[in-house]
């Protein structure tokens, strides 16, 4: 199996089962306005980080930020030109709260049309994509200088395996990782650096949003929250356990 079906596959691992699903009305996928918004306001407070690091260092006049959500990748590079590119319209009105003139593309990358930008970044997007190759050839294609993916090390819902386990005898993978989403960009012939920090914040600041989350992820009934932080208590999945976000970048050839 090459790469990219490989990544394919490990990530369709993660689906919920049929019969869990049709237990519930919510989509359990989607991503919370709030919980970006609050994201990227701690990016602004705080700019840190190799990947704000490495988008400022290539950074001219422009930025592409594709999966932008509240703009936490983007927003405190303060870009003259900032064009934000998201398939869910609540996230882009968001971020064109906070930055009125940036130029906001709704829809799905890679099939949206966008404009190319000096720098191109993506965080916390690619556990998403199934077709990852052909995603990131589209970054590449849009930058004029750098591409800057963050991601986390693990799937980014990893911190739910073990209440997965608890309330549905369901025993969650653990691939893809970052080092998978690399060695696909090498494969294409990015010359690919990775660096790694410690997420900046806890996912949540209190148990009660971290259980609203869980009964979303896992198709439980709002009611049973209290239950969710008794068992996250109990297996250590509360409080949060320290995550790493891994920075890839590299330079376009053109
Ligand atoms: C976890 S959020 C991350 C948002 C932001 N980049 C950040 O770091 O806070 C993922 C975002 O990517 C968007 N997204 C996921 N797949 C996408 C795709 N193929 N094209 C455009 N947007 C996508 C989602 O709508 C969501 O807003």
């Amino acid at each position: 199996m090459d790469l990219n079906a490989r990544w394919q596959a490990d990530l369709e691992s993660w689906a919920i089962p049929d019969e869990i699903l049709r237990t519930t009305t919510v989509n359990p996928w989607l991503h919370n306005v709030q919980r970006m918004s609050r994201r990227a306001a701690s990016e602004i407070s705080a700019p840190a980080g190799p990947t704000y690091d490495r988008a400022r260092q290539a950074m001219g006049e422009s930025v592409l930020d594709v999966g932008a959500g509240a703009g936490a990748a983007s927003l405190p590079l303060e870009p003259a030109e900032l064009i934000a590119v998201d398939q869910n319209p609540e996230m882009l009105a968001e971020l064109g709260r906070l930055r009125p003139d940036a130029r906001l593309i709704e829809g799905r990358w890679p099939d949206v049309e966008a404009p190319e930008a000096d720098v191109v970044v993506c965080a916390h997007v690619v556990y998403n994509v199934p077709e990852l190759a052909q995603f990131l050839v589209a970054l590449d294609d849009h930058a004029r200088k750098r591409v800057v993916v963050e991601l986390s090390d693990v799937h980014p819902t990893s911190w739910l395996n073990p209440l997965w386990e608890h309330f549905h005898g369901l025993v969650r993978p653990t691939r893809p990782t970052s080092d998978d989403a690399a060695e696909i960009a090498a494969s294409l012939g990015f010359d690919v650096t990775l660096e790694s920090r410690p997420a900046p914040e806890p996912m949540f600041p209190s148990a009660e949003e971290m259980a609203d989350s869980a009964c979303r992820r896992l198709c439980l009934d709002p009611s049973r929250a209290p239950e969710v932080i008794a068992a996250a208590e109990a297996l250590g999945v509360w409080p949060s356990r320290p995550r790493t976000f891994i920075t890839m970048w590299w330079d376009v050839r053109k």
